[in-house]
C-alpha cells in the first residue's frame, strides 16, 4: 500500500490512513485528478453519489494503471435515496457509474433524522455486505445516538464513521466514544478547507519540522489514529499531502494543536442537515 500505514476495521478489512477526497470536483475534473492521485501513491478514493463525479472517479481509476483490487473505493448514499429498496437501487446506480462490481466502503452520507429512514437504509447496507457487493459498510456524520440506534435495531455496528474533524473542530469526545466502540473515524475537511493554513501556532510547528502547515495538520490526523482524506487538485500538493511518514509530532506539538480547538464547524450539523 505504497508505505501508507493502514487501520484494521472492526470487520477485519483495512483502510489506508491517508486517502484522496474528490469533493467539490466536477465529473470532468475528477478523472485526471484521481489518476494523478493514484499515480502519486494514494490507494483510498473518497467520492459520493451527491458529488456527481462517480463516473469521473471510475474513469480516473481505470486510467491510472493501478489495479482495481489495490484501490479502496468509497462512495456514499445520498439523502433522497434513503430507505431499504431505494438504497439498494442507489447502490446499483453508484456501482454502474463507477464501473465496478463491488465497492470497498459504502457510507450513509448523512443520518437525516427528520426523515427517519437511516435504519431502513442500514438494513439494505447489511444485505449488500452479505451479498459481497460492498466490502465494508459505514456511516458519515452520524452522532453516537444514531449509531446506538443502528446497533440496537440491527445488531450491526458501522466499520467507520466519516465526520468533520480538524484542529479547529477536533471532536475529542466523539473520538473517545468511537475508540471505545471500535469504529474507525475518517476525518473530512481535514485541513479545515484550507482555513487553518495561516494559523501562527501551526506555522511555528511547520517551521520546527521543516514541513508545510498542511503536512503538520495531516500528520496530526495520522497520529490520532484517524483516516484522513484531503482534497487537492494541484499535483504538487497532491504529493505533499502524502509525504507524512518521515517525521513525527512530539507530545508538545500535539498539546499545542489540541489547544487550537475552537469547536468551529465548516459544514452542517448532523442533527439538522438536509440533503
Ligand atoms: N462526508 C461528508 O459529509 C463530507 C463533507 C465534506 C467533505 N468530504 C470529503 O472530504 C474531502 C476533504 O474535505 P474538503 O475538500 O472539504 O477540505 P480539505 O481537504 O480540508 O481542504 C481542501 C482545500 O485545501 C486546499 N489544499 C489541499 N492541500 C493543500 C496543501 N497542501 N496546501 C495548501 N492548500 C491545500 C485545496 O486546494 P487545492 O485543490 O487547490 O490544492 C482545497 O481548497 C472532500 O474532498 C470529500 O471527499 C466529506
Amino acid at each position: 500500500m505504497t508505505g501508507i500505514p493502514a487501520l484494521t476495521l472492526n470487520d477485519g478489512h483495512a483502510l489506508p490512513q491517508v486517502g484522496y477526497g474528490t469533493w467539490p470536483m466536477s465529473d470532468a475534473e475528477a478523472g485526471p485528478a484521481v489518476a494523478e492521485a493514484l499515480r502519486a501513491g494514494y490507494r483510498l478514493i473518497d467520492t459520493a453519489a451527491a458529488y456527481g463525479n462517480e463516473a469521473g472517479v471510475g474513469r480516473g481509476i481505470r486510467a491510472s494503471g493501478v489495479p482495481r483490487e489495490d484501490v479502496v473505493i468509497t462512495t456514499k448514499l445520498r439523502g433522497p435515496d434513503h430507505g431499504y429498496d431505494s438504497a439498494l437501487r442507489a447502490f446499483d446506480a453508484s456501482a454502474k457509474r463507477l464501473g465496478v462490481d463491488h465497492v470497498d466502503l459504502y457510507l450513509i452520507h448523512w443520518p437525516l433524522p427528520m426523515k427517519d429512514l437511516y435504519v431502513d437504509s442500514w438494513r439494505a447496507f447489511v444485505r449488500l455486505k452479505e451479498e459481497g457487493r460492498v466490502r465494508s459498510i459505514g456511516v458519515s456524520n452520524f452522532q453516537p445516538a444514531h449509531i446506538e440506534r443502528l446497533e440496537r435495531e440491527t445488531g450491526v455496528l458501522p466499520a467507520a464513521n466519516q465526520v468533520e474533524l480538524h484542529p479547529d473542530f477536533s471532536q475529542a469526545a466523539l473520538r473517545a466514544w468511537h475508540a471505545q466502540k471500535g469504529i474507525a473515524i475518517e476525518s473530512w475537511s481535514p485541513l479545515g478547507r484550507g482555513g487553518l493554513l495561516h494559523d501562527p501556532v501551526l506555522e511555528r510547528l511547520a517551521a520546527k519540522h521543516g514541513r508545510t502547515v498542511a503536512q503538520v495538520v495531516l500528520r496530526w490526523h495520522v497520529q490520532l489514529g484517524l483516516v484522513t482524506i484531503p482534497k487537492s487538485q494541484n499535483p504538487a500538493r497532491i504529493r505533499q499531502n502524502l509525504a507524512l511518514f518521515d517525521f513525527a509530532l512530539d507530545a508538545d506539538d500535539l498539546a499545542a494543536i489540541a489547544a487550537l480547538d475552537g469547536e468551529h464547524r465548516q459544514g452542517g450539523h448532523p442533527d439538522t442537515w438536509i440533503e
